[in-house]
């Protein structure tokens, strides 16, 4: 096949740029933009970047319109069926699959790091008693730069390393103690011997005053949601790392404006926002009264879970996460809860109307995975910390692959100017 060849035309005075296509293994070129202003003097407009790549990326690929997902090239369907996480987050950081040893080293590496350091506790007795645990992990994952300081050097690889197993292996015990100084309770130590997941579970749900026995159904279910929210190529999130990242600030304060990032409603606080959407609807008989809110767009009203920026066919990880939904609620004897039932009435009402067929608005990960975590009794709000947990890879990943690129440079957007033109100041008395 011909490499495409395409040029902007100036056609007041016919001047002609061409524009070299930025080629990958997969999916669409990149127009090479670079020079537009250098030689038209115009900028290219495109808020919300639809069409921008910001980078070349060897991470993960997305087809939308097919629904694949890719990670290092592998589909996320196999990835969820045969991996855990932790061979999951090899893959990503590193290119390709482990083999026993260097998984057996990457566990072992990750388990050490769980520990956080004594001073950082206090950091959360600092916070309002009611505070959201995001607030927590945006503060306390950008202060860990001031206990790291021996590996601050983005140009070296052991650095990066060292760097990225920590955060791999401290946010869930960030997240954890968050959790806990939610509720008041103290906070649990790693337990080492335990996997990534069941360690998780066990720093939110044991206390100090009775044995705790992972379920090893809730650790696996977590297992695989982290899997599917791993990476997603250049969401806000990731994009947000790596604009804070290119100023060559240090990974841990990059990573916290990722966390800060994900927080919106239309990005990772979505799952939040499924369940006080189920909450607020409150019985499977208003759901045509509330449709007819989102399509009537009142006050700005849409059916939360439903709906992404990339998938416009179906989101891959739904499909997975659906059937793991089912599985964890039939395990858990919730498969009669009330907000499946109204979730599955709004699923199937929403897959059969024109608005949201027009629209291509399938139900994302978020829809199910907010069910799935009420289910093991996680509090809503510990819902987006619970993602960001997973992320936490991705991000890594993202920052690692753009500070090791040479050609790198700070992020630096343009605009289009639309405020008052030049003007003199009046003086205070005058005005
Ligand atoms: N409910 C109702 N209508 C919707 C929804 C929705 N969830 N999402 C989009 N629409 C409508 C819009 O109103 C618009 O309608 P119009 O053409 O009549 O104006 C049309 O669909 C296109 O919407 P956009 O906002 O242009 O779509 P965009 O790609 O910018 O937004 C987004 C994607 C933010 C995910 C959006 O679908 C949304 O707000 N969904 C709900 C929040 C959510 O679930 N977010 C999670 C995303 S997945 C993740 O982060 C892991």
């Amino acid at each position: 096949m011909s490499t495409p060849s395409f040029s902007l035309v100036n056609n007041a005075n016919g001047e002609k740029l061409d524009l070299p296509a930025v080629g990958g293994t997969l999916g669409p070129v990149g127009l090479d933009v670079g020079k537009v202003y250098d030689k038209l003097d115009v900028f290219t407009y495109d808020p919300g970047f639809s069409s921008t790549c910001s980078t070349k990326s060897a991470i993960t690929y997305i087809d939308g319109d097919q629904g694949v997902l890719l990670y290092r090239g592998y589909p996320v369907a196999q990835l969820a069926e045969h991996c855990s996480f932790i061979e999951v987050a090899y893959l990503i950081l590193n290119g390709e699959l482990p083999n026993a040893a260097q998984l057996q080293a990457f566990d072992q590496s990750i388990r050490k790091h769980t520990m956080i350091n004594e001073s950082l506790k206090g950091f959360f007795g600092g916070f309002r008693y009611d505070a959201h645990p995001m607030a927590m992990l945006t503060g306390v994952v950008g202060s860990l730069s001031a206990f790291y300081h021996d590996t601050t050097n983005n140009k070296d690889p052991r650095h990066r390393e060292i760097f990225a197993h920590r955060m791999i292996a401290k946010i869930p015990t960030i997240a954890a103690a968050a959790y806990k100084r939610y509720f008041g309770q103290p906070f649990m130590y790693p337990q080492n011997h335990l996997d990534y997941c069941s360690n998780l579970l066990h720093m939110m749900f044991a206390v100090p005053a009775e044995p705790y026995h992972v379920d090893p159904i809730a650790a696996k279910a977590l297992d695989v949601l982290f899997i599917l929210h791993a990476d997603h190529e250049q969401n806000a999130s990731t994009s947000t790392v790596r604009m804070a990242g290119s100023t060559g600030t240090n990974p841990y304060a990059a990573i916290a404006s990722g966390i800060a990032a994900l927080w919106g409603p239309a990005h990772g606080g979505a799952n939040e926002a499924v369940l006080k959407m189920l909450e607020e609807i409150g019985d499977v008989k208003h759901v045509p009264a509330f449709m007819q809110k989102v399509k009537d767009k009142v006050d700005g009203v849409r059916l939360m879970g439903f709906g992404h920026r990339v998938y416009k066919n179906f989101d891959p990880r739904a499909t997975i996460i659906r059937e793991q939904c089912h599985k964890v609620l039939k395990h858990l004897g919730k498969e009669n809860d009330p907000q499946l039932e109204l979730a599955m009435k709004l699923e199937e009402i929403a897959l059969s109307d024109d608005y949201f067929k027009a629209r291509k608005l399938y139900p994302n990960v978020d829809f199910y995975s907010g069910i799935i975590y009420k289910a093991l009794g996680i509090p809503v709000n510990m819902f987006t910390p619970m993602f960001a947990i997973a992320r936490t890879v991705g991000w890594v990943a993202h920052w690692i692959e753009m500070v090791s690129d040479p050609t790198m440079r700070i992020a630096r957007p343009r605009q289009v100017y639309t405020g008052a033109g030049e003007r003199s100041v009046t003086a205070l008395d005058k005005r």
